[in-house]
């Protein structure tokens, strides 16, 4: 998700004041997430991106024989989460950590194994909205787009302290910029910067101007990669994920909503690694070691219907994967 279209979300809603200091968010494909988990076995099912506890709420709702452990490194996602889940305080917990420590939180709920584990990658709408929380290029803060409010690093530090060539790379890395090298040699000549609007104004000025009028806000991207890069959002994804699979009973499952290719290659790539795909030579045996433990689970819209992409802006560049854990040995790989 990005600012920009969140924001146009708003303008169509004529909602903006009613937003503002709410932790108001609309889960991305709910419908599609609650059918996915219908079938796992009782148990608990790990929300490893709890925000306001939306997507975790209708799972309680449809499965009254499972519980939800959250994660979220965000303390006011947190405190809003418990607060949408009070009705279910008896199956429902929550952990303040990073989801690649999701070992630690399992372990603080006692809990062994998991019925299953949702990721809702990227922030959340009260994350974006609120301008002190310094992610939108749109409300003047900050430059802070910490999930984390402890975290020791801001975009601050980004912004007016990374060398032209690291900003450079951070921004065509993560946010697919081609004008990333006029954008960070602009950046590094207008120090120091101190707020999200300033920023906008110095990105939008080092675009040429007849690029700045395709393809939305022309900060989007920039603000997309340094609240990446503060976050450190991709480096925690693939451990997550490898650690979700391993926790899973057979049956169990796990989906995950991305938001951006540079999330999405990352999750097709683990579970695809999961699948024991391997690259040895066709028509040899395979030597590689590549265990399968998931089979993707086809037939599962990937993409949110029209209508909520429609009504919901933030939803259209979602992107839904979803993976089964196998019993052990029961290995469905093609044999070559
Ligand atoms: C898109 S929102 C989730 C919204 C939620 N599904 C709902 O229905 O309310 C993503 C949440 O994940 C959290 N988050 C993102 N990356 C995280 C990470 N690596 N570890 C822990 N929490 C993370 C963010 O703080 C944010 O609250």
């Amino acid at each position: 998700m990005d600012a920009d279209d969140h924001r146009d979300d708003h303008r169509d809603d004529h909602r903006d004041d009613h937003w503002a200091g709410r932790f108001d968010h609309r889960p991305v494909m709910e419908e599609e997430i609650v059918d996915v988990f219908r079938s796992v076995p009782a148990g608990v099912i790990l929300d490893a991106t709890l925000g306001g506890g939306g997507h975790s709420e209708a799972l309680l709702d449809s499965r009254p024989d499972v519980q939800v452990l959250g994660i979220d490194r965000d303390p006011a996602a947190l405190r809003a989460a418990a607060e949408r889940l009070d009705r279910f305080a008896d199956r429902a917990t929550s952990h303040r950590c990073r989801f690649d420590a999701l070992d630690s939180a399992m372990q603080a709920a006692a809990v062994d194994r998991l019925s299953g584990a949702l990721f809702d990658l990227g922030v959340s709408s009260p994350q974006l909205d609120q301008a002190e929380r310094g992610f939108s290029y749109r409300h003047d803060g900050p430059l802070d787009m910490r999930m984390d409010t402890d975290a020791p690093w801001s975009a601050a530090d980004v912004v007016n302290g990374y060398a032209e060539s690291d900003l450079t790379r951070v921004i065509r890395t993560y946010g697919d910029e081609r004008f990333a090298t006029r954008i960070a040699r602009a950046i590094v000549a207008a120090r120091p910067i101190e707020s999200t609007v300033r920023l906008a104004q110095v990105v939008t000025g080092a675009i040429p101007a007849a690029a700045r009028r395709t393809g939305g806000h022309p900060a989007k991207r920039t603000f997309q990669a340094i609240r990446i890069e503060v976050n450190s959002e991709l480096d925690a994804l693939p451990q997550a994920i490898d650690h979700a699979i391993d926790a899973l009973v057979p049956g169990g499952r796990i989906a995950v909503l991305s938001y951006h290719s540079g999330e999405d290659r990352i999750v097709k790539d683990r579970l695809r690694e999961a699948t024991g795909a391997c690259d040895c030579p066709v028509g040899l045996p395979c030597v590689c070691g590549a265990v399968q433990t998931v089979r993707i689970v086809r037939g599962v819209p990937k993409r949110p219907s029209i209508d909520e992409q429609r009504e919901n802006r933030r939803a259209s560049s979602a992107i839904l994967r979803v993976a089964e854990r196998i019993e052990p040995g029961d290995d469905d790989r093609e044999r070559r």
